[in-house]
């Protein structure tokens, strides 16, 4: 045994919609841990910040990154960087993605800024290719490491395809750590390019929330169909859809994940163009 730490734990409190009940956690911190871990049935936890979870739970193993998983180098290495170029040691994929922005902010290394205020963890991140209009994962990865249960490799992004909201790497497979490609700049050129894309996030709501319901469709803002179709307010037990922004569906204290399955439901009958899901809903 590799001695990581294994709880039953309610899931709500790793979710940023506040809602999940129990499962298995696995706390792994190294790679004989997540090995072990993937043994059987899994699932992977990141910041929870894209995700509604079942009230009854999940059945399989939850896996969350945790200790070396979760520390950061931001070293450059030597062999990798030149000129303006960075390449930094690892970042492991259970580092909360808000810090390490502000982190290189403040070193006044660019690439990364576009995705501030995404409240994920490096590994959901990179795995969802979180992002805004002003810049999204893809732009500063030099090397991610992806674990699954047949073992370990090392792939550069441009072996994967690169998508809006995707990362090209399969369900399942675990963004263990990854070396980040960066540019140097100032400290205040990049809080610069921050400003703007904060800028964009004034008319979000500030409630538990699992981010937004539905990828933008051709490029048209979901958001906007779901106003249009007049449902800003709606609301099924604690779940509502936010006054402020359609997109987001808000927990207004005692929400359960039927609540918000029931508002998934109103907007799809509401709105008449198809829209894809961009939660992931557990089970
Ligand atoms: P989780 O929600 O924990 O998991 C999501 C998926 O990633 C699951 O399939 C999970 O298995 C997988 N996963 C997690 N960690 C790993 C890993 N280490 N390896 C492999 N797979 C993994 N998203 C945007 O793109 N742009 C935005 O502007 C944005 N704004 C948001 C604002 C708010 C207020 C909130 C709450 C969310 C927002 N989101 C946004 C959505 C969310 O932050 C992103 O989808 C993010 O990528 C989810 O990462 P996570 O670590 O929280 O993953
Ligand atoms: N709009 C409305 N009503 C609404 C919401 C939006 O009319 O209820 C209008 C706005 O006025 C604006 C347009 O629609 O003219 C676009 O809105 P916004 O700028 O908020 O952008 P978005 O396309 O709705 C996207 C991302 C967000 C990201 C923001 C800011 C998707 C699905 N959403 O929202 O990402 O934070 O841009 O960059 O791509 C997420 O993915 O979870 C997420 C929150």
């Amino acid at each position: 045994r590799t001695g990581a730490r294994v709880e039953r734990q309610a899931l709500a409190r790793y979710t940023t919609l506040g809602v999940g009940g129990p499962a298995e956690v696995w706390f792994v911190g190294d790679h004989a841990q997540l090995a072990e871990a993937m043994e059987a049935p899994y699932r992977v936890l990141g910041g929870g910040s894209n995700l509604v979870i079942a009230d009854q739970g999940v059945s399989e193993r939850v896996i969350r990154l945790v200790g070396p998983l979760a520390e950061r180098d931001l070293e450059p290495d030597p062999r990798l960087s030149a000129g303006d170029g960075v390449v930094t040691g690892w970042v492991g994929g259970g580092v909360p993605l808000p810090g390490l922005i502000r982190t290189l902010q403040k070193s006044g290394l660019s690439n990364l800024e576009g995705t501030v205020g995404i409240p994920a963890q490096v590994g959901g991140a990179v795995w969802m290719n979180a992002g805004t209009r002003y810049g999204e994962m893809f732009d500063g990865l030099h090397t991610i490491e992806i674990v699954t249960p047949q073992g370990m490799r090392q792939v550069s992004p441009n072996e994967l395809q690169w998508g809006y909201r995707n990362s090209g790497i399969p369900r399942g497979h675990v963004v263990s750590r990854v070396r980040l490609k960066l540019r140097r700049s100032t400290p205040s050129a990049v809080l610069e390019k921050m400003d703007a894309a904060d800028q964009a996030r004034k008319g979000q709501p500030k409630m538990k929330t699992p981010g937004c319901a539905f990828k933008n469709p051709g490029g048209v803002s979901a958001g906007k169909l779901i106003d249009d179709a007049g449902l800003k307010g709606t609301r099924i037990g604690d779940a509502m859809i936010a006054p402020e922004h359609a997109n987001f569906i808000v927990n207004l204290g005692g929400a359960t994940a039927a609540d918000v399955h029931a508002l998934l439901d109103v907007i799809r009958g509401r709105v008449g163009v198809p829209m894809e899901l961009e939660y992931e809903l557990w089970p």
